[in-house]
């Protein structure tokens, strides 16, 4: 009964060639051959199934990002999916000393990934989980959006239908040609001076994407939009305004985080979202003349990267939205109901014999379990890093319960998955460890500090 309930998708993961940059072709690797992948959208508590088949060259692995979803189908770094071509070979992936995982799910061509989805409305996305293989995979294209819907936010007279825009933010570098640009995950094929370098912090591109097109232009009418923003690049962070702002300087109305609708909605001025955040937002475009051209701007970026898309006020419309006082209910978690408090630090320096990314001083490995939250616990999680490092946790959304040793920043509000850590910072959250037992992943999702190390795994039991 339960599979006759459930949504089923097929999505076929292949090369494709399309045209990015004008007049240039790209190859990319693409779910249904796109990038982003088809929008995937789902009712809360209705599962989702997906069939995902692999018809690239390499192995992969599907993570639903924000999912609450039971660990043979989180997308385990290494319950690889072989390609579907007979010709590849069935062992050339345990090649790497790292991947010898026993517990490991490994399948040819396809696999099937069940999401029950007992999780509020929300920004899901899916996207590329192998093991020292993300930045790549995702660079070339595989990410799209997975939408929760749910009562509660249905009820709410927020802007929808065609004004209600996801927004996959992502910068990519090409070459000439219009290939993508990624430096060599293999540093003895790097040929270009200071890539090795450009890798280790993080892949950068000089090209903002938005939906995989370049600071694309959206017709707007002159009404309230909800813009569902995603920022699924490698490494990048931005910091997102309008211009010109709006009359009271309140670019942003924020309606939820990472983790679907806030209690209270809370205006910004500006907006920084790190990779693999996301941000809803409402912007009130009739608070501008028809025919203004107002610009998403990114006030981290220089240059081309200071841009990201624009929103022309083409017309007219009837307003048919708001944002209510009050919008979702969140269960308050508080320090006294935290049965442990733990503490990871996120470092660079030296793994093994050469510079990498660590938790607690080690690299990444699928066999070590660096904590056992008992399930149904709360537990208060504290990180300090040396850099930025956005860190986040499979199958827990948390609260940021301090920052810097004080009150969570005005951009910390809601329930989320993935936290920005600033240089030098400590950020503690807290969590319920509910849900299902099993092995998860909690890592940085700078995608390259990822592949180089940055990742642990913590056991519900
Ligand atoms: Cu968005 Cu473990 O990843
Ligand atoms: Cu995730
Ligand atoms: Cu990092």
């Amino acid at each position: 009964a339960r599979d006759a309930d459930a949504d089923r998708y097929e999505i076929v993961q292949r090369q494709a060639t399309v045209e990015i940059l004008p007049g240039l072709r790209t190859p990319i690797w693409g779910y249904q051959g796109t990038f982003p992948g088809p929008t995937i959208e789902s009712r809360s508590g209705r599962t989702a199934v997906v069939r995902h088949r692999n018809e690239l060259p390499v192995p992969t692995v599907v993570h639903l990002h924000g999912g609450r979803t039971p660990p043979e189908s989180d997308g385990y770094a290494t319950d690889l999916v072989l390609p579907a071509d007979a010709a590849y070979p069935t062992h050339s992936h345990s090649g790497h000393a790292s991947m010898h995982d026993p517990a490991a799910v490994i399948t040819r061509g396809e696999r099937e990934y069940v999401y029950p989805l007992r999780q509020r409305a929300s920004t899901l996305w899916y996207h590329d989980h192998r093991m020292d293989f993300t930045g790549p995979a995702v660079y070339r294209g595989l990410a799209g959006f997975h939408l929760v819907r749910d009562d509660e936010e249905d009820a709410l007279p927020l802007p929808h239908g065609e004004r209600e825009l996801p927004l996959l933010i992502t910068d990519r570098a090409f070459a000439a040609d219009g290939s993508l640009r990624y430096p060599s995950i293999d540093p003895s094929l790097t040929t270009v001076p200071g890539v090795e370098e450009a890798y280790l912090e993080g892949v950068l591109g000089d090209v903002i994407l938005v939906n995989g097109a370049p600071w694309p232009v959206a017709e707007v009418s002159a009404t309230r939009h909800r813009l569902r923003v995603l920022n699924g690049s490698n490494a990048r962070r931005y910091d997102l305004a309008l211009d010109p702002p709006p009359p009271d300087g309140r670019s942003f109305t924020q309606i939820g985080s990472d983790q679907g609708l806030l209690d209270v909605p809370r205006g910004h001025e500006h907006v920084p979202i790190a990779p693999a955040e996301r941000y809803d937002l409402v912007v009130d475009f009739g608070a501008y003349p028809v025919g203004t051209e107002v610009t998403l701007v990114n006030r981290l970026g220089t240059g081309s990267t200071a841009r990201v898309m624009r929103f022309r006020v083409a017309r007219r419309g009837a307003e048919d939205s708001h944002v209510p006082d009050r919008l979702g209910e969140l269960e308050p978690l508080d320090r006294a109901q935290a049965a442990v408090t733990r503490e990871f630090s996120f470092r660079g320096g030296l793994v093994g014999d050469r510079h990498g990314w660590a938790i607690d001083g080690r690299p990444y490995s699928p066999t070590r379990i660096d904590a056992r939250p008992r399930l149904g616990d709360v537990e208060i999680w504290r990180f300090v890093a040396d850099l930025h490092h956005p860190i986040h946790l499979h199958l827990v959304h948390f609260h940021v319960l301090s920052r810097g040793g004080r009150e969570p920043g005005p951009h910390d509000a809601g329930r989320k998955d993935t936290v920005d850590l600033r240089p030098g910072e400590a950020v503690e959250v807290i969590a319920r460890f509910d849900g299902y037992r099993g092995r998860y992943m909690f890592h940085c999702h700078n995608s390259e500090h990822e592949d180089m190390g940055m990742m642990a795994n913590f056991e519900t039991v």
